[in-house]
């Protein structure tokens, strides 16, 4: 998510950190700040938007040291305020701290630390941890970090500075930290791209780990004071190559980062049997829901649909939000209307939002960008806590909103005093795992693919649960690599787009294990007996396929509700290697844009 920097050497600080927060900037740019820490006391500049503010900015000008830390951010809790942004520091400005991740635990430990006396300057997270630090210090720094962050419960990467210390500590707890190794100094940043051009020597941090860092090098540790023996790495990626993370582009990043944003989704939010959800809104009283979205939005719309219908038990709409805005449709405090946006500023979602609003329904919303337009109009909602999402094809931000809305239809039951079924929880903490294994399969998408993409139309069909996700998948074709490609529910094909199909024409189905798969089955041999060439998602291919399809893509089994979480992502697979064989640009496909402001 955000970007972390730290230096301690003899160079000047403050350059060296802007360097860094601007090879970082890809990851994040709500707000930017560095905090430079000299004898006296801890200089701190910060401001809203990117790095290029933070630089033209008063107080920065006026900064010079050889120790700081300094921060992009992506922010997840609390507005792309100044006064969110990180650097942040303890009540007496003694110690101050970057944060990159999600502190699960920090209502408790804000409240906590309120009745002890600290007082708090902003809505975030992270903030706590430099209070933590404060309540905790006996004299060592690293004795009172390591206590701090050990009532930390999350994910995090924290870089901490002390007045007058020429030392740095970093923790590491699933969010990335790398130390970089110069002569007489040292770095320390989320990623490698915000040191390489000081020094290819790194070392990373362990998930656990402690490092002290000092100008003549550095110390790690386990939480548990034992020192740790570390690697040294060399970089070997070219710096562009970093900020993708070696991908080729942020499209199959984002596709890969999908076992991370599953996991962030549901962080926090499933204790035992109970979903918890600060939507700011009783869905008790709620007689309909009216799920409003756009492109891919739209299709999670569709799966949250059934979701709502048979879990909450409440009668559920989907409409797209350039329709529902001009619907002549009677709204009441009895609707709840749920915006789903990646953004947050899709006009048409944003228009949607506004228009439930004043005809007196609840609105929640469903997004990614914390302060966004729409984030900002409704009454409450869940936020994906996804990462940034860069490419203009949307991946990551489908599956955590297809989680999201399982989510809230769980939680709407309980709340209506239903129980959720075993099987779904445990399920939903599989999930990250079983995308993990589908990454597994590039490979042979990337060779189905290389059969496809001289294709002229390509049919996507799926049943049930999974007609949406023939949709998604149709979507993400056309929209990288330019090959029209139509999504139908497989029972509709004999309506008509059957006569499409003639030898060799591509036929993806969604075949995976649930009420629908022998229907589906039959509708495969259909298109069999006309020659067509037959793609499958399947999870159990065994016998029943035998001799059907041209191709199977296998996905590991899960409860047939969760299917489309796992089912996707081989298709945004095929889109994206289709269009990179074919050389398009993947990242910025033509004639759209990342977030349709116009209506
Ligand atoms: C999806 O890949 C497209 N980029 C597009 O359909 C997108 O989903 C739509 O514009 C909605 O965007 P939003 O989720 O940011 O509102
Ligand atoms: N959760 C923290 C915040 O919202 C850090 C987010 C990030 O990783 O940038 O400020």
């Amino acid at each position: 998510m955000c970007g972390i920097i730290g230096y301690v050497g003899a160079r000047d600080a403050v350059q060296v950190l802007l360097n860094g927060l601007r090879r970082l900037e890809y990851r994040g740019y709500d707000s930017a700040g560095i905090c430079i820490s000299s004898a006296e006391k801890l200089h701190i500049a910060r401001s809203v938007g990117k790095v290029s503010a933070l630089e033209s900015g008063p107080v920065l000008k006026k900064l010079y040291g050889t120790v700081g830390i300094a921060h992009t951010r992506w922010a997840t809790h609390g507005e792309p305020t100044q006064e969110n942004a990180h650097p942040h520091a303890d009540c007496k400005g003694e110690f101050a701290i970057v944060h990159n991740g999600i502190i699960e635990n920090y209502a408790e430990l804000k409240q906590m630390l309120i009745e002890k006396g600290h007082v708090f300057r902003s809505e975030t997270d992270s903030e706590v941890v430099a209070h933590l630090i404060e309540e905790f210090y006996d004299g060592s720094f690293e004795k009172a970090v390591r206590n701090a962050v050990s009532l930390v419960a999350g994910a995090f990467g924290i870089v901490a500075a002390h007045r007058g210390e020429n030392k740095l500590i970093a923790v590491r707890k699933s969010s990335p930290i790398v130390i970089g190794i110069g002569n007489n100094e040292m770095f320390v940043a989320s990623d490698p791209a915000a040191i390489v051009e000081y020094t290819r020597k790194v070392v990373y941090l362990g998930d656990g780990e402690l490092a002290v860092i000092t100008p003549l090098g550095y110390t790690v540790k386990k939480m548990s004071g034992e020192k740790v023996n570390k690697h040294v790495d060399n970089i070997s990626f070219s710096l562009s190559h970093i900020e993708k993370k070696g991908f080729k582009h942020f499209m199959l990043k984002e596709i890969f980062e999908q076992p991370e944003s599953v996991g962030n989704v549901m962080r926090g939010r499933l204790k035992g049997s109970e979903i918890k959800l600060s939507i700011n809104v009783d869905t008790r009283a709620v007689r309909r829901v009216i799920l409003v979205a756009c492109g891919t939005s739209w299709h999670a719309a569709l799966i949250g649909k059934q979701y709502i219908e048979k879990y909450a038990k409440i009668p559920c709409e989907a409409d797209y939000a350039s329709e529902f805005r001009y619907r002549d449709l009677p709204l009441s405090k009895d609707d709840l209307v749920v915006a789903i946006s990646q953004s947050g500023e899709t006009a048409d979602t944003l228009g949607a939002a506004l228009k439930a609003k004043s005809h007196g329904a609840k609105t929640i919303g469903i997004i990614n960008v914390v302060g966004s337009a729409i984030s900002r109009e409704v009454d409450g909602g869940i936020y994906l806590h996804a990462g940034p999402e860069v490419g203009v094809a949307s991946t990551k931000a489908f599956t955590s909103q297809v989680v999201a809305l399982f989510l809230l239809a769980l939680y709407i039951r309980l709340q209506n005093g239903g129980l959720v079924p075993e099987d779904a929880i445990s399920e939903l903490k599989q999930l990250p795992a079983k995308i993990d294994s589908i990454l597994d399969n590039a490979g042979q998408i990337q060779r189905i693919a290389s059969e496809i993409k001289s294709a002229s139309s390509i049919l996507y069909l799926g049943r049930g649960i999974n007609y949406p996700v023939a949709l998604e998948g149709a979507l993400k074709l056309k929209e990288v690599s330019y090959i029209h490609a139509e999504g139908y529910p497989a029972g509709e094909m004999k309506h008509g787009p059957i006569a499409l199909v003639e030898e060799g024409f591509p036929v993806v189905f969604i075949a995976t294990k649930d009420s629908n798969y022998e229907k589906v089955l039959a509708n495969i041999s259909e298109i069999r007996a006309r020659k067509g060439r037959v793609i499958v998602v399947a999870d159990v291919p065994g016998v029943a396929l035998e001799g059907m399809a041209d191709f199977i893509i296998e996905v590991p089994r899960t409860i047939p509700d969760l299917s489309p979480i796992l089912n996707v992502i081989p298709l945004q697979m095929l889109a994206y290697y289709t269009a990179d064989l074919k050389g398009l640009d993947v990242d910025k496909p033509r004639n759209l844009a990342k977030s349709v402001t116009v209506e």
